[in-house]
């Protein structure tokens, strides 16, 4: 089969190309990818080495040069990655979230309709649904939870759910959703938390803690979200849609002084900072849905994916170096340079 993973050369996309290339040895795989400050080629190295490896440079929004990709690598499956995906940065500047996330999506959709295709599986995440309360634990996100989104970002890629869901009634495309709760990993953007904390704590820099830290993100090391998809356009059915994640819920604060912890840092480099607009408070993915229906569980408990992710960030400087130097820097002092400290 031929399958189109647009967004490959950011964090999930790249981890989701070499999970196929590892488990599928006979697809090929064609990434399709803007390279956006996100998009990095130096994380798709080894993969370029694999003959059934092609990138191709290009934009979701584009519809010539999407009508090129399909033309020229007739896809069997799209697994749309791309997007806009940092929430403060939606905050910041919305209107690049409404066109790579929603414009895009019905690009690519109306590629798959008039070429054909077996399936078009949309990346979502756990973020259309809003977030829950602190003091419910009880409480978690189903695939029929109501939409009820917070940020620019959210409510982007909840626009384009709704979209994926209109094509599949009104034109019968075959589509599938997939909503997963927070990712780390390797080759992950070091703008967003764990990263960023790491990066920072090597460096011996303060780590910008928004608010009290009392918010909630339910962690899922990025193989795992990569199976669930793999099970998901191979075995699911088109119309399905998914929650994925892993039961691992934690507070932001207690995430950063397990990484301190890890890398022998002072808690002393914790500054809380101004915190963000519409922070949502806490996430958590209910994933009996997938379980049963697909028999996928995660296989990467958080204190091992967190030892493997910080061993990855520690032997891999080059990499994240490279990412870091140039725009990173302005970006940092643009949004961390005038949020005060809160004691
Ligand atoms: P990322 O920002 O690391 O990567 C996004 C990639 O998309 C980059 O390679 C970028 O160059 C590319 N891209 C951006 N605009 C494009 C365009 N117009 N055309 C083609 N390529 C374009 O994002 P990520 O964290 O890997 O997230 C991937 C997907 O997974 C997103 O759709 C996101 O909403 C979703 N998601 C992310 C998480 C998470 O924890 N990171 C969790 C659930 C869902
Ligand atoms: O839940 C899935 C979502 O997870 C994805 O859809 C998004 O693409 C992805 O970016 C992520 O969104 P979050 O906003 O949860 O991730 P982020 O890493 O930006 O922040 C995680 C938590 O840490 C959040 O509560 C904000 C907080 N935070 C973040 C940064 C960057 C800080 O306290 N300080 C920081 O400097």
């Amino acid at each position: 089969m031929n399958i189109v993973v647009t967004g490959g050369a950011g964090f999930i996309g790249s981890n989701f190309v070499y999970y196929e290339l590892a488990h599928h040895p006979e697809d090929k795989i064609i990434c399709y990818d803007a390279l956006t400050y996100a998009g990095n080629l130096e994380t798709l190295d080894e993969a370029m080495k694999n003959d059934n490896f092609v990138f191709i440079k290009g934009d979701i929004t584009n519809r010539d040069e999407v009508e090129k990709l399909f033309v020229e690598q007739k896809p069997d499956i799209v697994v749309n990655f791309a997007a806009e995906s940092h929430v403060d940065r939606s905050i910041e500047n919305p209107d690049i979230f409404l066109r790579t996330n929603i414009l895009g999506t019905g690009v690519l959709m109306d590629a798959c309709r008039k070429h054909g295709i077996k399936r078009y599986h949309q990346v979502s995440t756990d973020e259309v649904y809003g977030d829950l309360p602190l003091d419910r634990p009880d409480l978690f996100f189903t695939e029929t939870t109501n939409l009820h989104t917070s940020s620019p970002y959210s409510a982007s890629k909840a626009s384009a759910d709704l979209l994926v869901m209109a094509y599949h009634r009104t034109y019968g495309l075959p589509t599938s959703i997939s909503r997963c709760s927070n990712n780390y990993g390797p080759y992950h953007f070091p703008e967003k938390l764990i990263p960023l904390m790491i990066i920072n704590a090597l460096h011996d820099k303060k780590l910008p803690v928004y608010g009290t830290g009392e918010n909630v993100r339910d962690w899922l090391y990025v193989e795992d979200h990569c199976s669930a998809i793999d099970l998901i356009i191979r075995k699911g059915k088109a119309g399905d849609l998914f929650n994925i994640g892993g039961h691992n819920e934690k507070r932001n604060i207690d995430v950063v002084k397990i990484i301190l912890k890890a890398l022998g840092k002072p808690e002393s480099l914790i500054e809380h900072v101004t915190d963000r607009k519409g922070h949502d408070r806490r996430y958590a993915i209910d994933p009996t849905k997938i379980r049963e229906a697909l028999g996928w569980q995660p296989a990467t408990k958080f204190e091992d994916g967190i030892k493997k992710t910080i061993d990855w960030y520690l032997t891999h400087r080059s990499w994240w170096e490279h990412v870091i130097s140039g725009d990173y820097q302005a970006y940092y002092q643009k949004m961390y340079g005038s949020r005060e400290t809160i004691e």
